[in-house]
């Protein structure tokens, strides 16, 4: 347990709690975007994946038992991820309280210099969807039975899907670096899979970006209504 607490006092413990947690929520993120495409399926399909997530699991276990559990281990590892992501930044600015006189972006991209205030859109994105399709305190004509009903009277407010639009590309942005950083952390990456983990990382950003702007976008079109 001490062994522990030290690793996690270092600069890599806690890069290391970023990229496990990083994985977990990453995970949770491209599954969740393939349960949103079921709504080119139908009305039924989407409604009736809802209902599977809250039955999963019994009668084995008590209804609602593994969703609660999923909820459980995805916040811990939302909170862990930002509380390292903050005292990383709080570590880098002690060390150069007075910043770069010219700045020099060589090896880092857009994507890289976002990461920050991506994650800090990210969060804030989180809170307002789950208030908005999960608890519905934010939609005006929630309804806990009707996911379908949910996301089309939800999208058609077009404010929200430009919210919900620019959420997306950036946490395409976040993901598409976090993958990057992820391996170096934990030393998957070196000169000869170079090329494999940017190709990766480029092919699920994009997925899971276009995936769940295709959701609003086609609401606003007219396509899901
Ligand atoms: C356009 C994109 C998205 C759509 C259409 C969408 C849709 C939904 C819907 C319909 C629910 C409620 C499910 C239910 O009541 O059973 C939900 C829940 C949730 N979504 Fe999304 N989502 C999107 C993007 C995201 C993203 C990017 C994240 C994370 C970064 C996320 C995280 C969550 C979480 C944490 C919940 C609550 C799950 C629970 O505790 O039951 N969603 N989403």
């Amino acid at each position: 347990m001490i062994g522990t607490l030290t690793l996690y006092q270092t600069t890599i413990g806690k890069k290391v709690v970023m990229a496990v947690t990083g994985v977990i929520l990453f995970g949770y993120v491209f599954v969740h975007m393939l349960g949103n495409l079921k709504i080119y399926q139908s009305a039924d399909k989407i409604n009736a994946y809802g209902v599977f997530l809250r039955e999963v699991g019994a009668p084995l276990l008590y209804e609602q038992q593994l969703l609660w559990s999923a909820r459980v281990i995805l916040l811990a590892a939302t909170v862990l991820h930002i509380w390292a992501a903050y005292q990383l930044t709080r570590r880098d600015l002690a060390a150069r309280p007075v910043g770069y006189a010219v700045r020099k972006n060589i090896a880092q991209g857009y994507a890289a210099r976002t990461m920050r205030w991506g994650g800090v859109l990210i969060a804030l994105f989180i809170v307002y969807h789950v208030l908005h399709l999960t608890t519905g305190t934010v939609h005006p004509a929630f309804d806990k039975e009707n996911i379908y009903g949910n996301l089309v009277g939800g999208f058609r407010v077009w404010p929200v899907s430009l919210f919900y639009i620019v959420a997306m590309i950036a946490l395409g942005l976040h993901i598409y670096h976090g993958v990057w950083s992820m391996m170096q952390t934990l030393g998957a990456k070196n000169r000869s899979n170079d090329r494999f983990w940017r190709g990766f990382a480029t092919v699920f950003a994009l997925a899971i970006t276009l995936g769940n702007i295709s959701v609003p976008v086609s609401v606003l079109l007219g396509i899901v209504r």
